[in-house]
């Protein structure tokens, strides 16, 4: 099955052509602008400290209560604590072989975020400019289903509104409930111009409500070309990325999402890994965000802000998905190449 995922994740690759994004910069009326200041003002809570990371990121350290997190509707008059943690059957987890990258605790000598404050990255006015040409999400039906009907977890590659995946899925005729996902996945940094996107990412999913957590290339949502953390929230057409989502509350005074990570995979010399797990808590019914092998929890998503997936989830998705707009040639996948058989110099998404 691994080995499927890899195969397909590198035919990909071959239809790779250089891309010149052109990235049309447009003048803002004034009503624009101050309607951005508008919304920079509720994005952008009152910081008790702001900390640099290595990588130059400015991340505000923002109390825990004040969270954009708490702006959903749904959670105005929560009762959550910075303390909570989550409580879980046991993880099945299998053993990885190779190096885990540690975890992207990033911050420079000054010491993180105090006990109390979460770390949020700062949000700017170009980031909402940019963010305005997202793409749509992924479509939640993808390929022709029907096409091949063995019951067996498969990989698939056809493409659909400019996107293009190399995943295996839970199969769909199953009834199974799921309380979780994890992977571990190797690091890479592939090439990504413009509007292209390369990920690689769990879906855990019922019905039109999906959750998301991986690594992507995505200048137009970043604004750089770095692979970074990203959690993403769709409910049918509606999505929304990180700290923008309402709804997802941080708890880790550490972990921020949006980072860059320490090492990135080096095709041949090599491979960096990191684990990522989607997880509902038994208490609660919140599912939480955790990181690394040790499981350390970054966050969750509060169980009430949903209704399909109040419960469980009844489908799973691991692996790659690019995007490119019409007419764009797709950027390449995890490690660029065609896999040798060797994970050294293989992309790869393992579950
Ligand atoms: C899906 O596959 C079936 C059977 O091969 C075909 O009849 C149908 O037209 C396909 N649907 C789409 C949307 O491609
Ligand atoms: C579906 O599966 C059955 C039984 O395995 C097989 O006979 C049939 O040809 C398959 N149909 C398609 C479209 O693959
Ligand atoms: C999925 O969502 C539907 C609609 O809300 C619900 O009836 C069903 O129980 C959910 N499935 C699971 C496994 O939670
Ligand atoms: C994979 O490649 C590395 C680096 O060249 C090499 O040391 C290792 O022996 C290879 N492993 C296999 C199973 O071929």
């Amino acid at each position: 099955m691994h080995h499927r995922i890899v195969r397909q994740n590198l035919l990909v690759l071959c239809l790779f052509l250089s891309y010149n994004g052109v990235q049309g910069k447009k003048e803002l009326s004034e009503l624009e602008d101050m309607e951005l200041q508008k919304q920079l003002k509720l994005l952008n809570k009152p910081a008790i400290k702001t900390v640099k990371t290595r990588y130059g990121d400015t991340y505000d350290c923002v109390d825990f209560y004040k969270q954009h997190a708490f702006d959903h509707p749904l959670l105005k008059n929560h009762n959550f604590h910075p303390k909570m943690k989550p409580t879980f059957a046991e993880i099945k987890q299998n053993s990885y072989g190779s190096t885990t990258n540690r975890l992207p605790k990033i911050w420079s000598k000054d010491g993180g975020c105090p006990s109390g404050t979460v770390p949020v990255k700062r949000i700017t006015k170009d980031d909402l400019i940019r963010q305005r040409d997202l793409p749509p999400p992924e479509p939640a039906n993808f390929d022709n289903e029907s096409k091949n009907n063995n019951s067996e977890q498969k990989a698939s590659s056809m493409p659909s509104n400019g996107y293009k995946r190399a995943i295996v899925r839970t199969p769909k005729e199953l009834t199974t409930k799921f309380t979780g996902a994890g992977m571990a996945t190797s690091l890479y940094n592939p090439h990504v111009e413009g509007k292209q996107i390369s990920a690689c990412r769990i879906r855990i999913e019922n019905g039109s409500e999906i959750l998301q957590v991986g690594w992507r290339v995505d200048p137009t949502l970043y604004g750089d070309n770095l692979a970074r953390l990203f959690i993403h929230r769709q409910v049918g057409e509606t999505q929304c990325f990180n700290t923008l989502c309402p709804g997802f509350v941080q708890v880790n005074t550490d972990l921020p999402i949006e980072s860059s990570f320490e090492h990135i995979s080096q095709r041949g010399v090599k491979a960096w890994e990191i684990v990522m797990y989607i997880y509902k808590d038994q208490a609660y019914g919140h599912w939480w965000l955790l990181l690394g092998d040790k499981y350390e929890s970054v966050g969750y998503w509060p169980n009430n802000i949903f209704v399909e997936l109040a419960q469980f989830a009844t489908k799973i998705e691991w692996g790659g998905s690019v995007y490119s707009p019409p007419g764009v040639p797709e950027p390449p996948m995890g490690s660029s190449y065609l896999p040798i058989g060797n994970s050294t110099f293989d992309a790869y998404c393992r579950c």
